[in-house]
């Protein structure tokens, strides 16, 4: 019998409880052993829960005993997860986590730690909710010199975008229902402003490149600014507009970036909608391949700690390897990367537009007391000196690959 901890009893901890339950005889069998959820660690008492029992507010409960061998830590954050997580490690527990701030902060350090005390520290929920990404570049995709990856990578902003382009909703109300639904931050900002989004293209990008790269490093922009009249636009040039997580190794040169991108309704990504998310890994050898699913909601979370934990029980006393080292990329300036640019001025700014960006590509959506139109490709920086001399209404990237 190994003996599992579970350190937060929110969503996705009772998620863990409920799926190591529900699928007990799966999951026994897969583990080769049976697993015991042993203690639950939450500062809270949990009044008539069928677990009640195991409910611990300690966590020296959970560290100093030798039974337990794995822990799920489902807290989020990083205090007091990283002290937590780091003391478990260090006592020979694998930790398994959903925690992608924690991992994107810390992840080196603490895979080493585990490694160092012959035990395992993995992610899997910690990107992409319940879908499979974290195993398949660290197992399957090892023949591959990974040049790109791509994603949507929250299901909140998903959510929001998907319902704003199909139901002409107000962001506010659709906000609102995802947090309902379990999917969002506690503190929403995190999704809307795509700072979760961010911990995630960071995590993907270090495993990408096995050393790590710092996710404070990462340019990001969120998708308040997004509007109804974007999407009119969008819907006139047959796009869809996307939160875009982008990791990109071109002719020596890296970087990753997140914010809202127009892409083709052509695009496998188009089709992502709702709170499901999706990963295009770009291989030297393989081309493409994408990754699909829930990517937030209790369940399919917990079904990835979960999965997490079956691995740990299957090597215990071994090191399952992850190649991320702590060496710090150094990610090419966002003012060097180039893109293609949808830009909204007033109708008075027209002729300045087409000075100063040339020759540009008019859209039209039947938007009174507007010019739009598609620029060519160019930096950062460029577009920012041109855009500031017109005076944009908004811009928006686009991803054609
Ligand atoms: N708030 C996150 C999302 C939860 O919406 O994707 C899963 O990480």
């Amino acid at each position: 019998m190994i003996q599992v901890a579970v350190m937060g009893y929110g969503t996705v901890g009772s998620g863990v409880v409920e799926v190591i339950e529900k699928n007990k005889e799966e999951i026994n069998k897969k583990s080769n052993e049976a697993l015991n959820i042993k203690y639950i660690l939450d500062l809270r008492d949990f009044p008539g829960d069928p677990y009640e029992d195991k409910i611990v507010h300690d966590v020296e409960v959970i560290l100093n005993d030798p039974e337990v061998q794995i822990i799920c830590e489902t807290m989020g954050g990083l205090k007091p997860a990283y002290e937590f997580t780091k003391r478990a490690l260090m006592n020979g527990k694998s930790v398994c986590t959903s925690n992608k701030e924690l991992v994107a902060t810390h992840g080196p350090e603490l895979i080493r730690i585990a490694h160092e005390h012959t035990c395992n520290y993995l992610f899997e929920a910690s990107v992409g909710g319940g879908i499979p990404i974290i195993r398949p570049l660290n197992y399957s995709l090892t023949a591959e010199k990974i040049d790109a990856i791509t994603g949507i990578l929250n299901g909140t902003t998903n959510y929001i975008l998907t319902k704003m382009e199909s139901e002409g909703a107000a962001f506010e109300e659709v906000l609102k229902e995802a947090q309902e639904k379990g999917y969002a931050e506690r503190n929403p900002e995190a999704d809307i402003e795509g700072y979760d989004a961010c911990r995630k293209i960071a995590i993907l990008s270090s495993l990408m490149c096995g050393k790590n790269v710092r996710y404070q490093d990462i340019y990001t922009e969120g998708i308040t600014k997004i509007t109804a009249t974007d999407f009119k636009y969008a819907k006139a040039m047959d796009c869809t507009i996307k939160l875009l997580g982008l990791s990109r190794e071109e002719n020596g040169r890296f970087y990753a970036m997140v914010s809202p991108f127009l892409i083709p309704k052509s695009h496998p990504l188009s089709m992502v909608n709702d709170v499901f998310n999706a990963v295009c890994v770009h291989g030297n050898m393989l081309g493409d391949s994408m990754y699909y699913g829930r990517g937030a909601g209790k369940l399919p979370t917990a079904s990835a700690v979960v999965s997490d934990v079956i691995d740990c029980a299957r090597h215990i006393g071994k090191i399952i390897t992850c190649f991320w080292d702590a060496e710090n990329v150094k990610l090419t300036s966002i003012d060097e990367v180039e893109h293609t640019f949808f830009v909204r001025v007033k109708k008075d700014r027209e002729q300045k537009a087409k000075e100063i960006f040339g020759d540009v590509k008019e859209v039209t959506a039947g938007v009174d007391g507007e010019f739009a139109f598609v620029t060519g490709r160019m930096s950062e920086k460029e577009f920012n000196e041109k855009a500031e001399k017109v005076g944009v209404i908004n811009r928006i990237r686009f991803e054609l690959a």
